[in-house]
């Protein structure tokens, strides 16, 4: 049985169409590109373990069902390889399959991250849950503890929904969910404000929502109540603003490197420090 802090469960909402990577993009779900060997969702998925989550939920879409495909034994595959010196390749995502269970959920039409999140309902029911957004690859290096462990952590210190964030210059607010809050320990800001991609002038800070969140299950029924907002979408950042002002949000400071690799700058900056970093 899980206490009410406890979180197990991991919504990834890999629906969106990619189309910055086009023509890679084209037949191919943009979270299954790869850094190096490895595509971006795996990252995701391992990361969520590290965490202690195990059921991983995927809010999907027309076009992506080779992240279900890469979740599964690939029996010929597995045939083809096994004994072989190429088996120690498949190791990694067999741990993570022989670990965790995984639902697909398909979002019909793209609404927003909101709306997203909101069809992975039936996956989450009624317990606090992660959301990870694979496109932002938060360094999981085992040196300190990894994004979603951060944000565990602070969940379950004070039992209410947080949010990743870092430091981006001002220019770049538009790009992003930006908070404001007061520091109430450190690194940690009890959320006053957000607002969904602001121009740098109307920005309420420099502090910028990253792709990884630890929701309390009453985030459903205010992204109900959430009209569409920035780009016409249903955006989890207002749903989120509405929720801060009735309880404690709270934002977390990113203490791990991230690259934003949904952009083709950050890909490669990815791809240049993993091939540095890592053994293959
Ligand atoms: C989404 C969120 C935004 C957040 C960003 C992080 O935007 O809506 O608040 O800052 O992810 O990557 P997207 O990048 O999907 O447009």
């Amino acid at each position: 049985m899980s206490d009410n802090t406890s979180v197990r469960k991991c919504l990834f909402p890999v629906a969106g169409y990619g189309t910055r990577f086009l023509p890679a993009t084209k037949a191919m779900p943009k979270e299954m590109l790869p850094i190096v060997n490895k595509p971006l969702i795996q990252y995701g998925v391992e990361e969520a373990l590290s965490a202690g989550i195990t059921q991983m939920g995927f809010i999907t879409g027309r076009g992506k069902r080779a992240i279900a495909d890469h979740f599964d034994t690939s029996y010929e595959l597995e045939s083809e390889i096994s004994g072989t010196s190429k088996e120690k390749h498949l190791e990694p995502i067999r741990t993570v399959i022989d670990k965790c269970d995984f639902m697909f959920m398909r979002q019909r039409e793209m609404l927003g991250l909101g709306h997203a999140v909101l069809t992975g309902e039936p996956m989450v029911g009624n317990e606090p849950f992660a959301v990870v957004l694979a496109d932002d690859l938060c360094l999981n290096d085992g040196e300190i503890p990894n994004a979603l462990q951060q944000l565990v952590e602070i969940h379950q210190k004070y039992n209410c929904s947080v949010v990743m964030i870092q430091e981006v210059p001002k220019s770049d607010t538009a790009s992003y969910g930006i908070i404001s809050g007061e520091e109430i320990e450190q690194g940690v800001y009890q959320i006053d404000d957000m607002v969904e991609k602001p121009q740098p002038e109307d920005a309420p800070s420099n502090l910028a929502i990253i792709g990884r969140y630890v929701l309390t299950p009453n985030i459903f029924d205010y992204i109900r109540q959430t009209k569409p907002g920035a780009n016409g979408e249903v955006q989890i950042t207002d749903a989120l603003k509405v929720l801060a002002e009735d309880e404690m949000v709270l934002a977390v400071k990113l203490k791990s490197r991230r690259f934003d690799c949904g952009s083709i700058d950050g890909f490669v900056e990815a791809t240049n420090y993993y091939y540095q970093h890592q053994h293959y």
